[in-house]
């Protein structure tokens, strides 16, 4: 038995773990509320005997579920998993998300394509009308192709620039080697608009919008977990 959960992350990750059944392939996202959902599939493998194979959306995500006793395989091994578990930024109220502060979104965009059902645990504070809302949108770009892309965005209607790294005395690079491109856009276009505009841009490696990837959204608020099906 786990304690009574200590913040609302926990909670919604307890909640989702309710989803994993013996022997399933489960994706892993990466950032806080996800490594609360690793802490407990590994609690479930060593207490209940709930045999999961693994496959992460980070490094920092792998080297977490390895060294809590978790089976993790390969991408190149998978082209299809049973379930995806992560967090996000935003959520809109048609269950388009935002992600990617944690620069890993070739991935979590890989995995969250790939589940048969998606789980995303969030809590009330990141529930928004518009992507948007309070983060720009990250863009994963081909160092090379940076300026034309950046570019082709503006005449889109973006503005915004290449992310700098915490120190600030460099540029952020995504875990694939991409250069990312923080951007906002005029809060009018729609967020199937949005995307189709930033998939359409050449040099794109990757974005944070996530549309129409969404199964299920876990929200908790004070300890109550409500759930949102697609
Ligand atoms: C990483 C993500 C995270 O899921 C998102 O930033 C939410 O993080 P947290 O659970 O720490 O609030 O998209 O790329």
């Amino acid at each position: 038995m786990h304690d009574k959960p200590m913040n609302d992350k926990q909670a919604v990750a307890i909640h989702a773990a309710t989803y994993v059944k013996k022997g399933m392939l489960v994706g892993l996202g990466t950032g806080s509320t996800a490594n609360y959902f690793i802490e407990e599939l590994a609690r479930l493998q060593t207490e209940q005997n709930l045999k999961v194979t693994t496959i992460a959306s980070s490094h920092v995500s792998m080297i977490k579920a390895q060294s809590l006793g978790l089976s993790v395989v390969a991408i190149t091994q998978v082209a299809e998993i049973d379930l995806y578990v992560d967090g996000a930024d935003e959520i809109t109220p048609d269950m388009t998300l935002l992600k990617g502060r944690g620069y890993d979104l070739v991935l979590e965009k890989l995995l969250a394509k790939a589940a048969k059902q998606f789980l995303v645990v969030t809590d009330k504070s990141k529930l928004v009308d518009r992507i948007g809302t309070n983060y720009a949108i990250p863009i994963e770009v081909m160092p090379f192709a940076w300026k034309a892309t950046k570019r082709s965005l503006e005449a889109a209607g973006g503005t915004g620039d290449l992310r700098q790294n915490s120190a600030k005395d460099g540029l952020s690079i995504s875990s694939h080697g991409s250069l990312i491109l923080d951007m906002v856009f005029d809060q009018s276009i729609s967020e199937a608009s949005l995307n189709q505009l930033i998939n359409n841009t050449p040099g794109v490696v990757e974005h944070g919008v996530f549309h129409g990837l969404a199964s299920l959204v876990l929200i908790a608020d004070n300890g109550n977990v409500e759930e949102r099906w697609k």
